[in-house]
């Protein structure tokens, strides 16, 4: 794609992408308003810089090395994440419902999206006090986000420089992960049938972004990929936002655990 050259690029290119994504949006409206306010692409490259969601969530350091159509992604759909964002029972669920069923077999993980990896990094963790064999597949859109997820560094989002030691996961759990840049709507992987299926999926703070139209096509591509037995984790926002994403996934035969945003597909 030829680079943003003006205003009239940039409003051109926004369109296009908020065009899956909720009208009602506010990330977009905002993104607009500083359009707006902005002289030219570069003096809007120096306000995303300074101050904005897209740079708050991604982190400096990050934020600089995306361009200029990754950091209005990054305004339009944040990268926020944290370590163990799970407040609803979803790890429980893993441990209750999948683990007594691997039988010794390698669990396959699917997360996408994975930001700076912070969720990997906590999956990881669970399997790994579990004491169950796990590989994990991460994929993001964002290459700058996959390339810190690479890094295995926790930050918190914290300035890096007034951390006296930016924290680091340890190589046991970085060598679970294949982080990799991958678009969740045309996934990188084979298909479902060969090879590309999961014992777990995690979908989780991403689908409530979309129209519901879109939402239901997601949600079916990536429940298409969880294996019979298997589980997918979404979140209760997008459940509460789309309650007809829970018809989409009872015809395709899942079962909600106890109202969490999980999802058993049984064998
Ligand atoms: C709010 S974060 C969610 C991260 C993580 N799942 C969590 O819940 O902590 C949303 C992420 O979606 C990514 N993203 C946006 N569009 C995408 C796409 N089409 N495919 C894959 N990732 C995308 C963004 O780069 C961002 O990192």
């Amino acid at each position: 794609m030829a680079p943003l050259q003006s205003l009239a690029d940039v409003r051109d290119y926004v369109r296009r992408s908020a065009q899956r994504l909720d009208p009602e949006s506010r990330y977009i409206a905002e993104l607009f308003e500083l359009i707006e306010q902005a002289r030219d692409v570069g003096d809007l490259e120096r306000m995303m810089l300074a101050n904005g969601r897209g740079l708050r969530h991604t982190g400096e350091e990050v934020f600089a090395a995306m361009n200029l159509e990754e950091k209005l992604l990054a305004n339009l759909i944040t990268p926020e994440t944290s370590l163990f964002r799970f407040s609803e029972g979803e790890l429980e669920a893993i441990g209750r419902h999948l683990v007594p069923t691997l039988s010794g077999q390698r669990a396959r993980v699917l997360i996408v999206p994975c930001s700076h990896g912070e969720e990997a990094f906590t999956i990881a963790a669970h399997f790994l006090k579990l004491s169950v064999d796990f590989e994990i597949d991460a994929f993001d859109v964002q290459p700058a986000l996959i390339e810190e997820a690479k890094l295995g560094r926790l930050t918190f989002g914290y300035p890096l420089e007034y951390l006296e030691n930016p924290g680091r996961v340890s190589a046991r759990v970085l060598e679970r992960i294949r982080f990799k840049v991958g678009d969740a709507f045309e996934l990188p992987l084979p298909e479902p049938s060969a090879g590309g299926s999961f014992h777990v999926v995690l979908c989780r703070n991403f689908i409530g972004y979309f129209t519901p139209e879109v939402a239901e096509a997601l949600v079916t591509g990536l429940a298409a990929r969880v294996r019979p037995g298997g589980i997918l984790l979404l979140d209760g926002f997008a459940l509460s936002k789309m309650p007809s994403l829970l018809l989409t996934l009872n015809a395709l035969g899942a079962v909600q655990l106890r109202g969490r945003p999980a999802f058993h597909f049984p064998t």
